[in-house]
């Protein structure tokens, strides 16, 4: 990191790991815009954040809205250089039971929002020579630990781990795009018996998110070290 001050977007940033994130992120000095479901949501959690944070609203809930969303949100507080795609639904039927509905609903707010918010901050970070994304997957919808969580969460993170190496391989060395398992955790999705905290959850989020300039680049990584796709 240089002495300049970032600014960065951080999804589902009300509660959980990305609460965590948002937190960890501050304390570095960066500028965080926390994202909610409501403004509401995303003013709580900024009072749980010690250091520059802005709650803003952003539900990724429906197909063409964050890519807008994230362009008015550089308008209106300056350039994003980090984006931190963490929220994250639980859909466990599996194939039998399964909705279709429910099913599109894990695609949109995993994959087709990840998707909205590197396309719209993606290019205009290469386009200043500096920039980081990461993107919240699992070893859950890894091939190499056998695609083990259930049908549409499983689907869906492995799709985002495609669009982390396509992003990667899109924006060049200067933008580093990494996934991060964050270990079993936790928060509502991770229930109680999970052995990590948030804080710990956190940590290989936060350090993707401030890789020096010789960091690695279309990665996936858990506990900082590199796992298989
Ligand atoms: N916990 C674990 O053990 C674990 C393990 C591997 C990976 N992960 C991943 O880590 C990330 C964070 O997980 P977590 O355990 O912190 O989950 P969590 O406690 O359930 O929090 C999920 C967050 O995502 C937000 N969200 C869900 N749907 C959204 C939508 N349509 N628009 C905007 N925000 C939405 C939630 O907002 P609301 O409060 O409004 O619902 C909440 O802030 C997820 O991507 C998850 O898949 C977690």
């Amino acid at each position: 990191m240089t002495d300049q001050k970032r600014t960065a977007l951080v999804t589902g940033a009300n509660r959980g790991i990305g609460l965590a994130i948002a937190r960890g992120l501050a304390e570095r000095d960066i500028h965080v815009l926390a994202a909610a479901r409501s403004v509401e949501k995303a003013q709580a959690a900024v009072r749980e954040i010690d250091g520059s944070a802005t709650g803003v609203a952003l539900d990724l809930s429906e197909p063409g809205v964050a890519g807008e969303a994230a362009r008015q949100l550089a308008e209106a507080y300056g350039p994003i250089d980090i984006l931190v795609n963490n929220a994250g639904i639980l859909v466990t039927e599996d194939l039998n039971e399964l909705e279709l509905a429910d099913f599109v609903h894990s695609l949109q707010v995993h994959l087709i929002a990840a998707f909205e918010l590197i396309q719209a901050l993606g290019p205009p970070m290469r386009k200043r020579g500096w920039g980081r994304i990461v993107n919240m997957t699992s070893g859950w919808g890894a091939f190499a630990e056998n695609l083990e969580g259930p049908f549409a969460y499983a689907v869906s993170k492995a799709g985002l781990n495609a669009l982390t190496v396509k992003s990667a391989q899109a924006l060049g060395e200067s933008v580093k795009v990494n996934s991060a398992c964050p270990g079993w955790v936790r928060t509502d999705m991770g229930g109680e018996q999970a052995p990590r905290s948030v804080e710990e959850g956190a940590d290989t989020p936060v350090w993707l998110a401030t890789l020096p300039d010789d960091g690695p680049t279309g990665g996936f990584f858990r506990s900082r070290k590199p796992i298989d796709w």
